[in-house]
Protein backbone atom coordinates (compact mmCIF):
# COMPACT_ATOMS: atom_id res chain seq x y z
CA UNK A 1 0.00 0.00 0.00
CA UNK A 2 1.06 3.64 -1.05
CA UNK A 3 2.13 5.37 2.39
CA UNK A 4 0.51 8.80 2.77
CA UNK A 5 1.88 11.99 2.59
CA UNK A 6 3.90 12.76 5.69
CA UNK A 7 3.97 16.72 6.42
CA UNK A 8 7.16 17.92 8.40
CA UNK A 9 7.05 20.77 10.78
CA UNK A 10 8.52 23.28 9.14
CA UNK A 11 9.04 25.70 11.95
CA UNK A 12 11.45 23.03 13.09
CA UNK A 13 13.15 23.01 10.05
CA UNK A 14 13.39 26.72 9.72
CA UNK A 15 14.90 27.31 13.15
CA UNK A 16 17.98 24.77 12.19
CA UNK A 17 18.19 26.63 9.31
CA UNK A 18 18.59 29.62 10.99
CA UNK A 19 20.57 28.15 13.94
CA UNK A 20 23.15 26.73 11.50
CA UNK A 21 23.31 30.34 9.42
CA UNK A 22 25.03 31.71 12.72
CA UNK A 23 28.00 29.58 12.05
CA UNK A 24 30.24 31.60 10.07
CA UNK A 25 27.63 33.71 9.50
CA UNK A 26 28.75 37.92 8.86
CA UNK A 27 27.08 40.85 7.86
CA UNK A 28 27.52 42.11 3.91
CA UNK A 29 29.16 45.72 4.44
CA UNK A 30 27.78 46.61 1.23
CA UNK A 31 23.73 45.56 1.39
CA UNK A 32 23.97 44.99 5.49
CA UNK A 33 22.40 41.73 4.72
CA UNK A 34 23.73 38.60 6.59
CA UNK A 35 25.85 36.16 4.89
CA UNK A 36 27.50 32.74 5.49
CA UNK A 37 31.03 32.03 4.64
CA UNK A 38 31.78 28.45 5.68
CA UNK A 39 34.33 27.35 3.28
CA UNK A 40 34.94 23.84 3.34
CA UNK A 41 37.12 22.06 5.72
CA UNK A 42 37.74 26.00 7.95
CA UNK A 43 36.85 25.86 11.36
CA UNK A 44 33.46 27.56 10.93
CA UNK A 45 32.69 24.39 8.61
CA UNK A 46 33.96 22.04 10.96
CA UNK A 47 31.74 23.88 13.95
CA UNK A 48 28.68 24.08 11.37
CA UNK A 49 29.26 19.95 10.96
CA UNK A 50 29.76 19.93 14.89
CA UNK A 51 26.63 21.12 15.25
CA UNK A 52 24.66 18.97 12.80
CA UNK A 53 26.29 15.98 14.07
CA UNK A 54 24.90 16.82 17.47
CA UNK A 55 21.60 16.94 16.00
CA UNK A 56 21.67 13.68 13.71
CA UNK A 57 22.88 12.06 17.30
CA UNK A 58 19.94 13.57 19.58
CA UNK A 59 17.87 12.10 16.82
CA UNK A 60 18.91 8.70 17.24
CA UNK A 61 21.03 7.78 14.25
CA UNK A 62 24.08 6.35 14.33
CA UNK A 63 27.00 8.06 12.48
CA UNK A 64 29.69 6.92 10.36
CA UNK A 65 32.71 9.36 9.21
CA UNK A 66 34.29 8.30 5.79
CA UNK A 67 38.27 8.81 4.80
CA UNK A 68 36.52 11.86 2.77
CA UNK A 69 35.15 13.14 6.11
CA UNK A 70 31.75 12.48 4.20
CA UNK A 71 29.31 11.99 6.89
CA UNK A 72 26.68 9.15 7.16
CA UNK A 73 23.70 8.85 9.86
CA UNK A 74 21.49 5.87 9.69
CA UNK A 75 18.32 5.53 10.45
CA UNK A 76 17.90 2.02 10.87
CA UNK A 77 15.26 0.19 8.79
CA UNK A 78 13.02 -3.21 9.57
CA UNK A 79 15.62 -4.77 7.14
CA UNK A 80 19.01 -3.74 8.56
CA UNK A 81 20.23 -5.62 5.38
CA UNK A 82 18.48 -3.69 2.52
CA UNK A 83 20.18 -1.08 0.94
CA UNK A 84 19.62 1.93 2.19
CA UNK A 85 17.44 5.19 0.43
CA UNK A 86 19.59 8.24 1.22
CA UNK A 87 19.40 11.74 0.92
CA UNK A 88 21.60 14.92 2.04
CA UNK A 89 23.63 17.08 0.22
CA UNK A 90 26.29 19.89 1.75
CA UNK A 91 27.27 22.48 4.56
CA UNK A 92 30.38 24.10 2.70
CA UNK A 93 29.40 26.98 1.55
CA UNK A 94 30.98 29.85 -0.96
CA UNK A 95 32.46 32.76 0.98
CA UNK A 96 29.66 34.67 0.02
CA UNK A 97 26.92 32.49 0.91
CA UNK A 98 22.91 32.24 2.00
CA UNK A 99 21.34 30.37 4.66
CA UNK A 100 19.56 27.67 1.92
CA UNK A 101 22.69 26.33 -0.72
CA UNK A 102 23.12 22.67 0.69
CA UNK A 103 21.51 22.99 4.27
CA UNK A 104 18.44 22.71 3.32
CA UNK A 105 18.93 19.26 2.06
CA UNK A 106 21.10 18.18 4.91
CA UNK A 107 18.64 19.74 7.66
CA UNK A 108 15.86 18.47 5.31
CA UNK A 109 16.60 15.07 5.96
CA UNK A 110 17.43 15.83 9.49
CA UNK A 111 13.37 17.05 9.91
CA UNK A 112 12.56 14.10 8.07
CA UNK A 113 13.78 11.94 10.37
CA UNK A 114 13.03 13.94 13.68
CA UNK A 115 9.52 13.38 11.81
CA UNK A 116 9.30 9.62 11.74
CA UNK A 117 10.47 9.32 14.83
CA UNK A 118 7.87 11.25 16.21
CA UNK A 119 5.28 9.77 14.30
CA UNK A 120 6.80 6.30 14.76
CA UNK A 121 6.98 5.60 11.03
CA UNK A 122 9.52 2.75 10.73
CA UNK A 123 10.67 2.16 7.22
CA UNK A 124 11.79 -1.56 5.67
CA UNK A 125 14.86 -0.34 4.23
CA UNK A 126 17.49 1.87 6.03
CA UNK A 127 17.24 6.04 5.51
CA UNK A 128 20.61 7.69 5.46
CA UNK A 129 20.96 11.36 5.71
CA UNK A 130 24.40 12.41 4.27
CA UNK A 131 26.60 15.51 4.41
CA UNK A 132 29.37 15.54 1.76
CA UNK A 133 32.78 17.25 2.06
CA UNK A 134 33.53 20.23 -0.72
CA UNK A 135 30.96 20.90 -2.24
CA UNK A 136 31.16 23.94 -3.87
CA UNK A 137 34.66 23.45 -4.94
CA UNK A 138 35.85 26.87 -3.73
CA UNK A 139 38.55 26.00 -1.22
CA UNK A 140 39.98 23.10 -3.11
CA UNK A 141 39.70 23.83 -6.66
CA UNK A 142 37.36 20.56 -7.39
CA UNK A 143 33.11 20.93 -6.68
CA UNK A 144 31.18 17.90 -5.73
CA UNK A 145 35.01 16.48 -4.41
CA UNK A 146 33.59 13.98 -1.48
CA UNK A 147 30.68 12.99 -3.21
CA UNK A 148 33.17 11.58 -6.32
CA UNK A 149 35.31 9.72 -4.17
CA UNK A 150 31.91 8.07 -2.50
CA UNK A 151 31.14 7.72 -5.58
CA UNK A 152 34.09 6.37 -7.12
CA UNK A 153 34.94 8.97 -9.78
CA UNK A 154 37.92 10.47 -7.81
CA UNK A 155 40.44 8.49 -6.06
CA UNK A 156 40.57 9.07 -2.45
CA UNK A 157 44.32 10.03 -2.33
CA UNK A 158 43.75 12.31 -5.29
CA UNK A 159 41.15 14.26 -3.38
CA UNK A 160 43.50 14.44 -0.10
CA UNK A 161 46.47 15.35 -2.13
CA UNK A 162 44.42 18.66 -3.45
CA UNK A 163 45.73 21.64 -2.21
CA UNK A 164 43.91 25.14 -1.59
CA UNK A 165 45.49 28.77 -2.28
CA UNK A 166 47.60 28.38 0.94
CA UNK A 167 49.12 25.28 0.19
CA UNK A 168 46.85 23.31 2.53
CA UNK A 169 45.72 20.06 1.87
CA UNK A 170 42.03 18.47 1.87
CA UNK A 171 43.96 15.38 4.02
CA UNK A 172 45.88 17.48 6.34
CA UNK A 173 42.49 19.96 6.88
CA UNK A 174 40.49 16.62 7.31
CA UNK A 175 43.03 15.66 10.11
CA UNK A 176 43.13 19.07 11.64
CA UNK A 177 39.56 19.50 11.68
CA UNK A 178 39.09 16.11 13.43
CA UNK A 179 36.97 14.99 10.17
CA UNK A 180 39.51 12.57 8.88
CA UNK A 181 37.39 9.48 9.37
CA UNK A 182 37.84 5.64 8.13
CA UNK A 183 36.40 2.34 6.57
CA UNK A 184 35.61 2.44 3.09
CA UNK A 185 35.74 5.63 0.95
CA UNK A 186 33.55 3.99 -2.43
CA UNK A 187 29.44 3.80 -0.86
CA UNK A 188 27.83 0.49 -1.25
CA UNK A 189 25.19 1.28 -3.95
CA UNK A 190 22.02 2.75 -1.87
CA UNK A 191 18.60 1.75 -3.18
CA UNK A 192 18.17 5.47 -4.24
CA UNK A 193 19.39 8.83 -3.54
CA UNK A 194 17.07 12.03 -2.82
CA UNK A 195 18.21 15.41 -2.68
CA UNK A 196 16.43 18.55 -1.69
CA UNK A 197 18.20 21.92 -2.83
CA UNK A 198 16.71 25.36 -3.38
CA UNK A 199 16.62 26.17 -7.06
CA UNK A 200 18.91 28.94 -7.54
CA UNK A 201 17.68 30.39 -10.26
CA UNK A 202 13.96 31.35 -11.74
CA UNK A 203 12.63 29.36 -13.14
CA UNK A 204 9.98 27.83 -10.40
CA UNK A 205 9.39 31.70 -9.12
CA UNK A 206 8.13 32.82 -12.40
CA UNK A 207 6.56 30.08 -12.97
CA UNK A 208 4.81 30.82 -9.58
CA UNK A 209 5.16 26.63 -8.68
CA UNK A 210 6.81 25.93 -4.83
CA UNK A 211 8.46 22.75 -6.06
CA UNK A 212 10.24 21.21 -8.70
CA UNK A 213 11.68 18.23 -10.14
CA UNK A 214 14.90 17.94 -11.69
CA UNK A 215 15.72 16.18 -14.72
CA UNK A 216 19.04 16.31 -14.34
CA UNK A 217 22.67 18.47 -13.89
CA UNK A 218 24.43 20.01 -16.88
CA UNK A 219 27.64 19.30 -17.91
CA UNK A 220 30.47 21.47 -15.65
CA UNK A 221 33.85 22.16 -16.96
CA UNK A 222 36.52 24.20 -14.44
CA UNK A 223 40.10 25.59 -15.73
CA UNK A 224 42.94 27.29 -14.38
CA UNK A 225 44.56 29.88 -17.05
CA UNK A 226 48.31 31.09 -15.67
CA UNK A 227 50.05 33.80 -18.32
CA UNK A 228 53.06 34.10 -17.95
CA UNK A 229 53.97 37.74 -19.10
CA UNK A 230 56.94 40.17 -18.22
CA UNK A 231 57.31 42.86 -15.71
CA UNK A 232 58.05 46.26 -16.79
CA UNK A 233 58.20 49.86 -15.82
CA UNK A 234 54.65 50.94 -16.49
CA UNK A 235 55.83 54.84 -17.26
CA UNK A 236 59.58 54.00 -19.57
CA UNK A 237 58.49 50.58 -21.12
CA UNK A 238 57.51 51.31 -24.58
CA UNK A 239 54.32 49.52 -26.11
CA UNK A 240 55.56 47.42 -28.68
CA UNK A 241 58.36 46.07 -25.42
CA UNK A 242 55.36 44.65 -23.43
CA UNK A 243 54.70 41.26 -22.87
CA UNK A 244 51.35 42.66 -20.60
CA UNK A 245 50.25 39.36 -18.99
CA UNK A 246 47.30 41.58 -17.67
CA UNK A 247 46.05 41.92 -21.62
CA UNK A 248 45.93 38.22 -22.82
CA UNK A 249 43.57 38.15 -19.35
CA UNK A 250 41.37 40.73 -20.15
CA UNK A 251 40.89 39.12 -24.31
CA UNK A 252 40.18 35.82 -22.81
CA UNK A 253 36.94 37.27 -20.44
CA UNK A 254 36.18 38.99 -23.63
CA UNK A 255 36.42 35.88 -26.00
CA UNK A 256 34.40 33.77 -24.04
CA UNK A 257 31.50 36.71 -23.69
CA UNK A 258 31.93 36.30 -27.85
CA UNK A 259 31.67 32.62 -27.57
CA UNK A 260 28.44 32.40 -25.68
CA UNK A 261 27.06 35.46 -27.41
CA UNK A 262 27.69 34.28 -31.14
CA UNK A 263 25.18 31.30 -30.31
CA UNK A 264 27.08 29.00 -31.73
CA UNK A 265 27.20 26.53 -28.53
CA UNK A 266 24.39 26.21 -28.16
CA UNK A 267 23.11 27.32 -23.95
CA UNK A 268 26.77 27.66 -23.00
CA UNK A 269 27.18 29.78 -20.16
CA UNK A 270 31.07 31.23 -19.52
CA UNK A 271 32.36 32.73 -16.41
CA UNK A 272 35.71 33.92 -15.19
CA UNK A 273 35.19 34.56 -11.77
CA UNK A 274 38.48 34.48 -10.40
CA UNK A 275 41.08 36.68 -11.65
CA UNK A 276 44.30 38.18 -10.28
CA UNK A 277 47.30 39.96 -11.77
CA UNK A 278 50.94 39.77 -10.27
CA UNK A 279 52.65 42.03 -9.02
CA UNK A 280 49.43 43.35 -8.50
CA UNK A 281 50.90 47.18 -8.43
CA UNK A 282 49.98 50.66 -10.20
CA UNK A 283 53.21 51.39 -11.68
CA UNK A 284 54.22 47.71 -13.29
CA UNK A 285 53.39 45.97 -16.37
CA UNK A 286 51.77 42.92 -14.62
CA UNK A 287 53.94 39.93 -15.33
CA UNK A 288 51.68 37.55 -14.72
CA UNK A 289 47.75 36.68 -14.42
CA UNK A 290 45.66 33.57 -13.51
CA UNK A 291 42.03 33.39 -13.80
CA UNK A 292 39.57 30.31 -13.40
CA UNK A 293 36.91 29.39 -16.29
CA UNK A 294 33.98 27.85 -15.46
CA UNK A 295 31.72 27.07 -18.40
CA UNK A 296 28.33 25.33 -18.40
CA UNK A 297 26.39 23.30 -21.12
CA UNK A 298 23.79 21.12 -20.95
CA UNK A 299 24.71 19.34 -24.21
CA UNK A 300 28.49 17.73 -24.22
CA UNK A 301 28.87 17.76 -27.86
CA UNK A 302 28.50 21.22 -27.66
CA UNK A 303 30.74 22.06 -24.77
CA UNK A 304 33.92 19.98 -26.14
CA UNK A 305 33.56 22.29 -28.97
CA UNK A 306 33.40 25.26 -26.48
CA UNK A 307 36.36 24.12 -25.32
CA UNK A 308 37.89 23.37 -28.11
CA UNK A 309 37.57 26.89 -29.27
CA UNK A 310 38.60 27.96 -26.08
CA UNK A 311 41.94 26.13 -26.26
CA UNK A 312 42.49 27.49 -29.98
CA UNK A 313 42.11 30.76 -29.17
CA UNK A 314 44.65 30.39 -26.05
CA UNK A 315 47.27 29.22 -28.54
CA UNK A 316 46.67 32.15 -30.75
CA UNK A 317 47.31 34.34 -28.22
CA UNK A 318 50.69 32.74 -27.10
CA UNK A 319 51.76 33.10 -30.91
CA UNK A 320 54.48 35.73 -31.15
CA UNK A 321 52.98 37.66 -28.14
CA UNK A 322 56.30 37.16 -25.46
CA UNK A 323 53.87 35.43 -23.58
CA UNK A 324 52.98 31.97 -22.77
CA UNK A 325 50.37 29.94 -21.49
CA UNK A 326 49.62 26.79 -19.13
CA UNK A 327 46.37 25.55 -18.22
CA UNK A 328 45.25 23.85 -15.01
CA UNK A 329 41.75 21.06 -15.36
CA UNK A 330 40.09 21.67 -12.39
CA UNK A 331 36.94 19.68 -12.86
CA UNK A 332 34.98 18.25 -15.71
CA UNK A 333 31.83 16.57 -15.81
CA UNK A 334 29.34 15.48 -18.53
CA UNK A 335 25.79 16.18 -18.65
CA UNK A 336 23.99 13.90 -15.66
CA UNK A 337 20.68 12.90 -16.74
CA UNK A 338 18.13 12.02 -13.36
CA UNK A 339 16.33 8.49 -13.39
CA UNK A 340 12.92 8.39 -14.65
CA UNK A 341 10.79 6.24 -12.04
CA UNK A 342 12.67 8.62 -8.80
CA UNK A 343 11.76 11.49 -10.87
CA UNK A 344 7.93 10.12 -10.62
CA UNK A 345 8.06 9.21 -7.37
CA UNK A 346 9.10 13.16 -6.62
CA UNK A 347 6.12 14.27 -8.77
CA UNK A 348 3.96 11.37 -7.34
CA UNK A 349 4.36 12.71 -4.03
CA UNK A 350 4.12 16.81 -4.99
CA UNK A 351 0.86 15.87 -6.63
CA UNK A 352 -0.25 14.21 -3.28
CA UNK A 353 0.39 17.27 -1.33
CA UNK A 354 -1.54 19.23 -3.71
CA UNK A 355 1.49 20.92 -5.07
CA UNK A 356 2.00 21.71 -8.79
CA UNK A 357 5.37 21.27 -9.98
CA UNK A 358 7.29 21.22 -13.36
CA UNK A 359 10.42 19.43 -14.53
CA UNK A 360 13.57 21.46 -14.80
CA UNK A 361 17.23 21.07 -15.46
CA UNK A 362 19.91 22.19 -12.77
CA UNK A 363 22.10 24.61 -13.85
CA UNK A 364 24.28 24.25 -10.62
CA UNK A 365 26.60 21.18 -9.36
CA UNK A 366 25.03 19.26 -6.80
CA UNK A 367 26.59 15.92 -5.20
CA UNK A 368 23.13 13.76 -6.67
CA UNK A 369 24.88 13.68 -9.98
CA UNK A 370 27.98 11.88 -8.63
CA UNK A 371 25.19 8.97 -6.67
CA UNK A 372 23.73 9.07 -9.80
CA UNK A 373 26.15 7.29 -11.02
CA UNK A 374 25.54 4.26 -8.65
CA UNK A 375 22.06 4.07 -8.11
CA UNK A 376 18.44 5.77 -8.97
CA UNK A 377 18.76 9.57 -8.31
CA UNK A 378 16.82 12.61 -8.80
CA UNK A 379 16.55 15.68 -7.07
CA UNK A 380 13.58 18.20 -5.15
CA UNK A 381 14.15 22.26 -6.83
CA UNK A 382 12.06 24.83 -3.65
CA UNK A 383 11.84 27.97 -5.10
CA UNK A 384 14.32 30.67 -4.30
CA UNK A 385 13.12 34.37 -3.90
CA UNK A 386 14.83 37.43 -6.09
CA UNK A 387 15.07 36.02 -9.25
CA UNK A 388 16.63 32.76 -7.33
CA UNK A 389 19.83 34.70 -6.68
CA UNK A 390 22.22 32.45 -5.35
CA UNK A 391 25.75 32.02 -3.39
CA UNK A 392 24.67 35.92 -2.05
CA UNK A 393 23.93 36.85 1.28
CA UNK A 394 20.24 37.52 -0.78
CA UNK A 395 19.72 34.07 -1.31
CA UNK A 396 16.42 33.49 -0.26
CA UNK A 397 13.61 31.00 0.06
CA UNK A 398 10.13 31.43 2.70
CA UNK A 399 9.50 29.09 5.36
CA UNK A 400 6.22 27.77 3.28
CA UNK A 401 8.51 26.75 0.61
CA UNK A 402 11.26 24.80 2.07
CA UNK A 403 8.42 23.16 4.52
CA UNK A 404 6.71 21.92 1.13
CA UNK A 405 10.10 20.84 -0.20
CA UNK A 406 10.77 19.09 2.84
CA UNK A 407 7.34 17.59 3.06
CA UNK A 408 7.84 15.97 -0.54
CA UNK A 409 11.17 14.47 0.79
CA UNK A 410 9.76 12.57 3.54
CA UNK A 411 6.81 11.43 1.50
CA UNK A 412 9.23 10.33 -1.49
CA UNK A 413 11.49 8.41 0.89
CA UNK A 414 9.14 6.62 2.80
CA UNK A 415 7.81 5.16 -0.46
CA UNK A 416 11.17 4.42 -1.66
CA UNK A 417 12.10 2.96 2.03
CA UNK A 418 9.22 0.02 1.98
CA UNK A 419 9.76 -0.99 -2.08
C1 LIG B 1 27.84 24.59 -7.28
O1 LIG B 1 27.38 25.35 -6.44
C2 LIG B 1 28.07 25.06 -8.63
O2 LIG B 1 29.03 25.83 -8.82
O3 LIG B 1 27.29 24.72 -9.52
MN1 LIG C 1 24.62 23.31 -3.29
MN1 LIG D 1 26.60 26.26 -4.20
Amino acid sequence: MTAQPIAVDGRRLWNSLMELAEIGGYRDPRTGLRGVNRLALTDADAAGRRLVLGWLREAGLSVRIDPMGNIIARRQGADPTAAPVVTGSHLDSVATAGAFDGCLGVLGGLEVVRTFNERRISTRRPIEVVIFTEEEGVRFGTDMLGSAVAAGRIAVQDAHDLIDRDGCSVGAELRRTGFAGDGPARFEPPHAYVECHIEQGPVLARAGLTVGVVTGVQGISWQEITIHGRAAHAGTTPTELRADAGIAAARIVLRLRELVDSGRFGALRATVGHLAVHPDLTNIVPARAELTVDLRNPDDEQMARAEADLAGYLSELEDGSGITLSTRRMARTSYVPFDAGIQQAIATAADDHGLTHLSLLSGAGHDAQELASICPTAMIFVRGEYDGISHNPREYSTPEACARGIDVLATTLVRLADE
